[in-house]
Parts: structure tokens; sequence; C-alpha cells
């Protein structure tokens, strides 16, 4: 079987690449050895064989939501819904929610919009739902107030009996104030271990639960991220190790070419969450002490008609990594027209995806023209299989990355800034000194 590849001729010499060898060795011992900074967080590194034993717990769970509900609320944020939103728009019909199909997966907590909570609520008036609420800490204020509200809801509609059979907790096994609750309730739970970081666990119970509710196949996602751990291992070496490779051209851009921005570019609309989940990862792991590329992403070809002029032509501190699926689903021809009006009959025949392809190349071949490197990273088809390759080569590319910049690559402090400010004006208790800093500031 085909893997996933990357590829960066367009971006830097196979040279300068060997040239990383000896410090990613070093990076990859610190991952593999947990010698380096944040090595408490390192649980995501061999989760690919170590969540095996739950997935048929998961797979049961999933169907049993599945059978009592129309739609599910996957409410979290950050870490704790990326992952499932990413994989599961790559997956599923452009079109779900106009199809009908059942159950639709809806998301929560992730905005603290109340007109979006509102018109969920709205939705939700006598629909049968369910909920699975994710929260690490468990004391996230966006998810947690979408749970007040939701499960209050919840109960007023079906009982609260019932709706403890609808409710589904993923959280930290004993802290936070969502296990509390969720075994005050009785509700059934999972596990979100201790040494594992949010935006490393979709391939955990908080992925892998809304990705099988939703339908897909999370064996053959964990079987895709179980080969690319062998691919990317230590044992791999530079020239055939994908993750190894991209961390060491980003680097490079970076460091030695004042590449500041890393664009990820995709060809197909059904992959916008997987950038997104892709920005947090590696923002929030490399974002810190001053440094970190900046990751920002465009879907082309719509955004070849907004930020294409930028990118040809902007501020030269862009280095571009594009993800290209080989081969879509469907196939589609475009139709011979014999008064050819629109004058397009030069495609007659050709599959969508020709014309396609054709886009990515020439605009591969014009940024680069540009001043902006190109990296490429090809997805054989839109599987559960190589979404699990691409994510597991993400993360780990992220790891080596994070340790060749010098940061740790597995806290996030900057977070908490916002929260601290947030609870102060809102009167939370144990705020108060810092309220009244705040409010002197805004008068
Ligand atoms: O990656 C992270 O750690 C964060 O993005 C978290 O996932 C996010 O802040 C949500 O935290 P929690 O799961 O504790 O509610």
């Amino acid at each position: 079987m085909q893997d996933i590849h990357f590829s960066y001729q367009h971006a830097l010499s196979a040279d300068t690449v060997r040239s990383y060898a000896a410090r990613i060795a070093q990076c990859q011992s610190m991952l593999e050895q947990g010698t380096g900074e944040g090595n408490d967080f390192l649980g995501w590194i061999n989760l690919p064989a170590d969540i095996r034993p739950q997935l048929a717990d998961i797979q049961a769970t999933a169907e049993q939501l599945r059978r009592d509900c129309d739609i599910i609320v996957c409410i979290g944020i950050g870490g704790s819904y990326l992952g499932a939103k990413a994989v599961i728009e790559a997956l599923q019909s452009s079109f779900v929610q106009l199809e009908g199909g059942k159950p639709q997966i809806v998301y929560a907590g992730q905005n603290i919009g109340e007109d979006y909570l509102y018109e969920l609520m709205t939705l939700l008036r006598d629909k049968r739902f369910g909920i699975i609420c994710i929260s690490k800490s468990g004391t996230t204020t966006e998810p947690a107030l979408a749970f007040r509200l939701l499960k209050t809801q919840l109960e007023e509609q079906v009982g609260k009996a019932d709706a403890q059979k609808r409710i589904v907790c993923i959280t930290d096994a004993r802290k936070g104030a969502l296990r509390t609750l969720a075994t005050q309730e009785g509700y059934k739970t999972f596990v979100i271990e201790d040494n594992i970081g949010g935006r490393f666990s979709v391939l955990s119970p908080v992925g892998l639960l809304p990705i099988a509710c939703a339908g897909f196949d999370i064996q053959a996602l964990v079987d895709g991220a179980a080969r690319m751990m062998q691919v990317c291992s230590s044992a791999t070496r530079i020239e055939e190790n994908p993750a190894a490779q991209y961390a060491a051209v980003r680097n490079e851009l970076y460091q030695k070419e004042g590449k500041k921005v890393e664009l990820l570019a995709n060809f197909h609309p059904k992959m916008h969450y997987m950038s997104e989940w892709w920005k947090q990862l590696y923002g929030e792991s490399e974002g810190k002490d001053g440094k970190g590329i900046f990751p920002a992403s465009v879907d082309f070809t719509t955004d070849l008609h907004s930020m294409g002029q930028y990118v040809q032509d902007g501020q030269r501190i862009l280095m571009e990594t594009v993800i290209s699926i080989l081969t879509p689903d469907h196939e589609l021809r475009f139709p011979h027209d014999e008064a050819n009006l629109d004058g397009l009959n030069f495609l007659s025949g050709k599959r969508i995806d020709e014309v396609n392809k054709m886009a990515e190349l020439g605009t591969m071949f014009a940024h680069v023209d540009g001043g902006v490197p190109n990296m490429k990273i090809e997805v054989p088809a839109l599987n559960e299989y190589y979404l699990g390759e691409l994510i597991y080569f993400f993360e780990r590319a992220c790891g080596i990355s994070g340790y060749l910049l010098e940061v740790n690559p597995f806290n996030q402090p900057g977070v908490e800034a916002y929260k601290k400010n947030m609870f102060a004006l809102l009167g939370k208790p144990g705020y108060e000194k810092e309220g009244e800093a705040i409010r002197a500031r805004k008068a």
C-alpha cells in the first residue's frame, strides 16, 4: 500500500536537509527517550498502539449514541474538538446537513456566541439529541457554559434518566469540575490521559468517539497512524523520513531565509478543518519565547482570488505547504457542447480533478517563481487510513520541529492570559485583585 508522500524539491536542496541529520536524531531521541522539555506530555507518541484496547468500547458507545440520537452535539474547544471536526469534515459529504442522514454531528463550546448557542438550542428543541462533552481540564469556560445550557435543555426534553443515557463525558481521570459532575450524575466517561495534551489528542477518545459517531472507521484511522509511527520513527534515516524532512525544511527556511509564515494550502474544501487543526497544533506548540513560524492556511482555488495577490507579490515572508489529494472519491467529466458559447470545449471529456490539478501545479510554479518556497504532501486518497497517516506525520514533525526551534512544544502558557482577564472582568471569585487592576485600565 502507498503512503502519504512528502517532497520539498521546490523549497530546499537534499544536501541542506541531510545536514540536519544529527540535530534531528537528537530531537527524535528527546521524543522517544523522554529527555526533552515537556517530557510529561509524550503520551501521543505511542497512542496508535496504546489506544487499541479501548477501540471496542469507543465503538460500542458510538453505536448506542447513533441509535438513540438524530443529532449529536460535540462540546469542546481547541484540541478538544478540532481533530474530530477535521476528520469528519474531510470524510463526510459536503452537503451532509441538507442530505438529512442521521445522526448529524454539530459543535458547541468552541465559542461564546450568544446567537450561535440560541440558534443551536432552537434547532435542538424537540429533537432526539445527545451530548459528548470533552474537556481535559474540565474547567474551560466555553465548553462548561455550553454544557450547562444543553444538559439543562436535554433534561427538560427527555427527563433526567434518559438524558443520562445520552451524555458522554471525556475528561481527566480524577481532576476538574467535569469529572466531579460526570461521576455524580453517573455519565459514561472516557479518560484523557495526563500525558496527552489537547492538540495531540485526536487519536484518543477525544477524537475517536465523535469520529465513530459520524460513522467513520476509527480502526482504519488508527492503522494509518500506526503506519506513520513506524515510518517517522528514529529508526528511519532522514532520506526516507517525511516528518524529519518536513521539520528540517521549515526550520531552515524560518531561521536562514526569513520565512516567518507557513501557509498550509489545500485544493479540496473538505480539508479546511484539517488546516484549522494543523494551525492549532503548530501555533500552540511553536509560538513561544518570542519565536515560531506563524501557521496560516488557505483554501485554493477559492483564496487564489483573494489572498493570491499577497502570496504572489506581497512581503517575501511566506513558505507554502500544499496538501495534494491524488485521487478524489468521485469521478466527474466535463461535458462537450456543440455550440461552445463559453469557449470551454478544450476541456471536453476531462475530469474536473484534472483542471484542479493543473491549477495546483500552475500555482506552485507561480509561487515558487515569486519567491515562495513550496513543499508538498501527497495524500493518495481521502479515507480514514490516509488521514490517520497525515495526522501522525504532522504530530511527529511538530515534536521534532519544536525541539529544533529550542522551545517546549508541549506547553501553552500564553493561552492563560486572556482567561485571567476575562475572569477578572466577570467577577469570578479569586480574581478580585486582577479585576480592580483591569477596571482601572479600562477607565
Ligand atoms: O491543546 C490544548 O491544550 C488546548 O487547545 C485545549 O485543548 C483547549 O484549551 C481546551 O482545553 P480543555 O480540554 O481542558 O477544555
